[in-house]
Formats: C-alpha cells, structure tokens, sequence
C-alpha cells in the first residue's frame, strides 16, 4: 500500500474503532445510543405503573418530561420544582440524590431520619452533633468531621420541598436536570 493510501486508510479505521467503542460503551452501561444520534423517543405506555428501573433508564428525557412520569399532581410538582431551586442553590455543591459527593446521597434519608430531624440538622448540623444525636455524632465522624454548613435561613416549608424534590429524584433513579 502506497504512503499516501495509509494516510487515508489510518485515520479512518481510527474512527470507526471510537465510534465502535463508544455504542460497545452505551450498550454495555444500558443507555440507548439512539437518543443520542436521534431525537429521543418519547413512546411510553400513558398512564401505566410507574416502574422506578425503567424510569431510571429514561435519561435521554427532559427533566420535565421525566417529572410528567411521576403523575404528580399540581401542587405536588410546584413543591417539587421548587424544591428543586432551593437544592440547587443550596446542596448540590455537596449533594447528589443517588451520589454520595462531599456528602452523602440523599435518597432515602426520610426512610431513614424523621421529618423534624432532617429540619433540624440542615438548619444548624453541629448543634445536634454537639448535642451528641448518636446518629449525628456517627454520621459528622463517618465524614470525616467536615462540617456541613447551617441553613438557618431555610423555613421548615422549605426544606420539605427538598425533601419533595430528593423523593422524586429517588423515584426516577437519576440526578439528570436536562430542562
Ligand atoms: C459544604 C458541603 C455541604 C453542603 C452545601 C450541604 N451539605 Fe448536607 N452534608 C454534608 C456532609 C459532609 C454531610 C455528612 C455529615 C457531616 O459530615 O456533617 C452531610 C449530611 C447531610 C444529611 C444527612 C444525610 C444522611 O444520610 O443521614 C442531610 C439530610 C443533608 N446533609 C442535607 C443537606 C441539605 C438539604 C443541604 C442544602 C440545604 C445540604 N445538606 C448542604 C455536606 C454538605
């Protein structure tokens, strides 16, 4: 092969090894490269059960259509959008719902801590760690003492919208915010 046919030919077998990788890549992590070169399929069965793997899957979706999947009902959804705000605003410097980041991944934590705790320590986290909250005190040590700042200015109203907001995120199993 001449000099110059391999300076053809060597560039473009390259290519195709990447392109190859990357829908190997897709398939393997169970994204569809489909939304990715198309436009994203939006047929889903209307109004059937909510299955939250399935919707997990959905992250070629707009954060708003993934939300619509929810069947919230109005007032819910507004909690949820502005829950989503103050989040943002807020924690996602440090949080992630099904990450752990600087802190730990938010899912879950009403399973985990009642209402009035979870008020509690965002407005002001070292005072119930100082006032030896066994479960503060193991969480502040398991983080390695980084103190999460307090959010006093944050009403309880608030920090229940979050709280809405980190529930439907766990319900779809993804942080995707494409909107
Ligand atoms: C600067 C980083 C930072 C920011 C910003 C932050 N956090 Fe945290 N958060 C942490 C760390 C670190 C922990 C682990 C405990 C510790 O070290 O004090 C934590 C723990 C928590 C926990 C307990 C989690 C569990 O699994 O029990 C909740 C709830 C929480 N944060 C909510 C929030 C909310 C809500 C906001 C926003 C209003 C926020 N955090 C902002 C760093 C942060």
């Amino acid at each position: 092969m001449s000099r110059n046919a391999l300076t053809l030919v060597f560039p473009a077998a390259v290519c195709l090894l990447v392109c190859s990788l990357v829908v190997l890549f897709l398939t393997a992590t169970g994204l569809e490269p489909g939304p990715l070169l198309a436009a994203a399929p939006q047929s889903t069965s209307e109004g059937g059960p909510i299955d939250s793997v399935q919707l997990g899957r959905q992250v070629g979706q707009s954060d708003s259509a993934q939300l619509a999947r929810l069947n919230l009902s109005p007032e819910d959804l507004a909690a949820v959008e502005a829950g989503d705000g103050l989040f943002k605003g807020n924690c996602a410097q440090c949080h992630a719902v099904n990450d752990v980041v600087v802190g730990p991944a938010l899912a879950g934590i009403d399973k985990r801590r009642p209402t009035p705790w979870i008020v509690k320590w965002v407005q002001n986290s070292s005072k119930l760690v100082a006032s030896g909250d066994e479960y503060a005190v193991k969480l502040f040590n398991q983080y390695q003492k980084q103190q999460m700042p307090s959010f006093t200015n944050l009403t309880e109203a608030e920090i229940n919208q979050i709280l809405q907001y980190v529930r439907s995120r766990q319900d779809l199993g993804n942080d995707v915010a494409v909107n």
